[in-house]
């Protein structure tokens, strides 16, 4: 009966604690079921040390004029690009062609062929100007190429679509642990590299922070859509 009655105790003990514990037996009984994951995507152009004095030359000749203001603040932008030359061509041809390869990741088998439409525009960002919060509404996805991007020239921050609509996302954690842990991150920012290429979801809020180099930071966004068939 004694031992019995020691026995009932400790397993309550030991229920109680499952409770309390973050890392109880209870941690085992439950499924991780996760959707809805944001990607960007990050890609280096051929060869791009040898190309990237062309394609500058190439952009050179579509600058001119006081320029557009859409999400640029004290740089310039310039409207959609109408006319490409051979170097700018085959950046743009690049750039869908990476455009292809995620469709065909995400699991359209027809994606080599499919229809691609693509816009592209340039920003030119001299030390302190910046770019706002936008997305690429419309668009199936955004992207950017960084043609000149100096030490210090300002990061790409991508923002959680709940962060952007002022959600409850929960209490603030240590940045290590929400660097760690995707369903805690409310961002990211990322260090543009020169010939970098990022790719990202036309609705995914994002920016490039003020450049805080000496030096302009040059980059061709651009917008992609495709027509595809269930295949
Ligand atoms: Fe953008």
């Amino acid at each position: 009966m004694l031992r019995t009655n020691i026995f009932r105790s400790i397993s309550w003990i030991i229920d109680r604690l499952t409770l309390i514990t973050p890392c109880g037996a209870r941690q085992a009984t439950m499924e991780r079921i996760e959707f809805e994951p944001t990607v960007v995507w990050r890609a280096r152009l051929d060869a791009w040390d040898e190309r990237s004095h062309a394609v500058q030359q190439s952009l050179a000749k579509h600058v001119n004029g006081s320029g557009i203001t859409l999400s640029n603040r004290g740089g310039w932008h310039s409207d959609v690009i109408s006319h490409v030359d051979a170097a700018l061509e085959d950046v743009i041809n690049e750039v869908t062609d990476f455009y292809r390869c995620i469709l065909a990741q995400l699991g359209w088998r027809s994606a080599g062929t499919a229809e691609v439409t693509c816009e592209c525009w340039i920003n030119i960002n001299p030390p302190g100007a910046w770019n706002i919060v936008h997305t690429h509404p419309g668009w199936h996805m955004g992207a950017v190429l960084f043609i000149d991007s100096p030490p210090a020239c300002g990061d790409l921050r991508i923002i959680g679509l709940r962060e952007s609509l002022g959600l409850n996302v929960g209490p603030e954690m240590p940045s290590e642990a929400a660097a760690s842990e995707p369903f805690l991150r409310r961002g990211i920012d990322i260090s543009p590299r020169q010939g970098d290429l990022f790719l990202f979801p036309g609705w995914l809020p994002h920016q490039v922070l003020p450049n805080r180099s000496d030096a302009d930071r040059i980059s061709i966004a651009f917008n992609l859509n495709c027509g595809l068939d269930q295949t």
